[in-house]
């Protein structure tokens, strides 16, 4: 049942080609044009809708937030994410007028469900992103978007973070096209990045092995850190998740400017670095945090673009990803942040799939 593979993450991870054209290709037509038939929100309740929320937990809310960036973007209305257990208990502001998008790859978290129930109950309308078809959040939100990650057994979740991220980048497109605030440049531009990524992420798993050095590095360390910005900062976010829940190693990321103001007195001789830099116009800044930690002594692993070759002369050890436009990036960066949880975990002899204290479904608040 596990084809083959040691475990269960294993096997999703190496499925995310696959997952990610069966997210995109039901929904992109012979033409290149991406038509949602999910999602019925039409230009009249687009243009009355000023505030956006996307709710969620855990992984699904570190997808989230790419939402939130391509929503801002490309629709031009601001958009609140997170979690769904602070979001119940803080002030919301919620109307006729707001959207609220959901994430959740059970469709059955918790508190999750309890946002998605507030919003109905003011009104708001509620599009729910979820891989499982029939799942209560599928059932109570006005617009299903399945993501068609298929089963994701692992409590990790890997293959449906990737697809939530392209399934959010449909939604935005889509959002952005009934509107018209986007221009046919940038629609052209994803669209043709996100045709790209299966590829792409199938060319990332082929580096599994330069993956498992750098998970020989570190996998005896006490704490990891994990730095990026924009949209590195928050698949640096997911990266930390993942190494934390199954290897048990405390693992913290940090937005790199961030570093100074208090976290890089934790740096010491041989404290490894997990340092994602593919933000083009963020590069430079990346590599001077890089340099501040290593003057700390830290052992830093970089994530950088083709392209930017120069990082070695700062970095330990660097895996590169392929061209993609900078909205694009998590999808591949995350892939090896997968890998390299899961060899970590593997090291040190950790129950991969069944990480201690943890339920795939979190179905109590
Ligand atoms: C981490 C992980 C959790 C879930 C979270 C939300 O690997 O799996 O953080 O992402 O519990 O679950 P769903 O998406 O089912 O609402």
């Amino acid at each position: 049942e596990k084809g083959g593979y040691d475990h269960f993450m294993l096997k999703e991870i190496y499925e995310q080609p696959k997952a990610i054209r069966d997210t995109l290709s039901p929904r992109v037509n012979n033409e290149n044009e991406i038509r949602l038939d999910d999602i019925s929100i039409t230009k009249e309740e687009l243009d009355r809708i000023n505030r956006v929320y996307i709710i969620a937990c855990g992984t699904a809310y570190h997808a989230g937030l790419l939402g939130k960036i391509l929503i801002e973007k490309y629709v031009n209305v601001p958009v609140i994410a997170d979690v769904a257990s602070e979001f119940r208990y803080g002030n919301t502001f919620i109307d006729e007028n707001t959207l609220m998008i959901v994430v959740s790859q059970s469709g059955e978290t918790a508190d999750t469900l309890a946002a998605l129930r507030l919003a109905k109950e003011k009104g708001a309308r509620v599009i729910a992103v979820t891989n499982v078809v029939g799942s209560t959040i599928s059932r109570e939100a006005d617009d299903v978007f399945y993501t068609w990650a298929g089963p994701e057994i692992a409590v990790a979740s890997t293959k449906a973070y990737t697809t939530q991220l392209v399934s959010l980048a449909l939604i935005a497109m889509q959002m952005a096209t009934i509107k018209g605030t986007i221009t046919e440049e940038d629609y052209s531009g994803i669209l043709n990045g996100l045709n790209k990524l299966s590829k792409q992420v199938k060319s990332l798993l082929e580096k599994e092995d330069l993956v498992k050095e750098a998970a020989k590095e570190i996998y005896n360390a006490e704490h990891i850190f994990y730095i990026g910005r924009g949209i590195d900062y928050d698949v640096a976010r997911e990266g930390a998740l993942k190494l934390k829940e199954i290897s048990y190693i405390h693992c913290e990321a940090m937005p790199a400017g961030e570093l100074k103001h208090g976290t890089i007195a934790l740096i010491e001789e041989g404290t490894p670095v997990i340092a994602v830099a593919t933000q083009e116009h963020l590069y430079e800044k990346m590599v001077s945090n890089i340099k501040e930690v290593k003057a700390r002594g830290a052992y830093v692993i970089a994530l950088a673009k083709e392209g930017n070759e120069d990082i070695e002369e700062t970095a330990d050890s660097v895996i590169y990803i392929p061209e993609v436009i900078d909205e694009l990036t998590s999808v591949l960066n995350v892939i090896p942040l997968q890998l390299l949880a899961y060899y970590v975990a593997v090291m040190r002899g950790c129950d991969v799939d069944k990480p201690r204290n943890l339920a795939k479904s979190v179905t109590v608040e």
